[in-house]
């Protein structure tokens, strides 16, 4: 078992999908956490962490708000003694062929899943200097690299890749600090997100393309989360670990 006791996480997009599972653990594994959203369903998952024995700091964010992420950092600084693990998890994927997106489409689409990415890291990366220890970790998408499955995301798509990129630069910046970077890259987890944007045909065709012949569960997201999250995890920085049931494969 990953002991996480005294630790405090943060994780963006908690409110549902794969970022409530990944509170949830972290509170399991013995973390404070600070449950992060823009929707008010974080409520219920900072009174599901409580729960679990941990102890709750839930905050509004959006992610593309620079000023926002700060502030939510000093609140955690100062209730909870400042951030040790950071999980940049909120994210956007609207279905959208190239000839639909627009310029609006694309900026927010990169504002949200990269730029949110940037801005909350930034505003944990001081603290985590001062204490000479953090954990971050980003969801990244198997849509950022192979995409045979996932057309009309190309500014998710985009985006994504573009979290890996990000990822594998800050490590290098960060290691001296003790600070490890890593990304997560699912594949179809089962949130009911992509049934927002996908047809029933296509959710089957994805599924029957990946070799485990299921999707994902949140909380099998979560399990790899938690791992980079670790202080036995020090040694893995800029990496990314596919947890895609083996659609990247085939
Ligand atoms: P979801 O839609 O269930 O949850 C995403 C959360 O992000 C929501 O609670 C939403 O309110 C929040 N969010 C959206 N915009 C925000 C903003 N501006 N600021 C703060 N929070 C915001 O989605 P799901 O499935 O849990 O996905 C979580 C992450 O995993 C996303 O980054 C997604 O791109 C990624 N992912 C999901 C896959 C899947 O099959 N479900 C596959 C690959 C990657």
């Amino acid at each position: 078992m990953i002991d996480l006791t005294d630790r405090v996480a943060m994780v963006t997009g908690a409110g549902r999908g794969i970022g409530k599972a990944t509170a949830l653990l972290l509170a399991e594994q013995g973390a404070d956490v600070v449950v992060t959203d823009v929707v008010p369903e974080r409520e219920d998952v900072g009174d599901a962490v409580e729960d679990r024995g941990a102890t709750a700091l839930v905050r509004e964010l959006d992610v593309t708000d620079p000023a926002q992420a700060r502030a939510v950092a000093d609140d955690a600084e100062a209730e909870l003694g400042g951030v040790d693990v950071l999980v940049n998890n909120a994210g956007i994927f609207p279905a959208q062929s190239l000839d639909e997106i627009d310029h609006e489409d694309w900026q927010r689409v990169i504002d949200v899943n990269l730029t949110g990415t940037f801005n909350c890291t930034s505003a944990v990366v001081p603290g985590m200097r001062d204490r000479g220890y953090g954990r971050i970790v980003n969801v990244s998408s198997a849509a950022g690299g192979r995409v045979g499955w996932a057309g009309s995301l190309s500014h998710y798509a985009a985006s994504k890749a573009g979290v890996v990129g990000f990822t594998r630069s800050a490590a290098i910046d960060l290691a001296p600090d003790g600070i490890t970077i890593n990304a997560v890259v699912p594949g179809m987890i089962d949130t009911g997100a992509a049934e927002e944007v996908s047809s029933p045909e296509e959710i089957e065709a994805a599924v029957a393309a990946t070799p485990v012949g299921r999707q994902g569960e949140p909380e099998e997201l979560a399990s790899a989360v938690v791992y980079l999250s670790s202080e036995p995890a020090a040694f893995v920085t800029g990496a990314s670990l596919v947890v895609d049931g083996g659609i990247t494969l085939v």
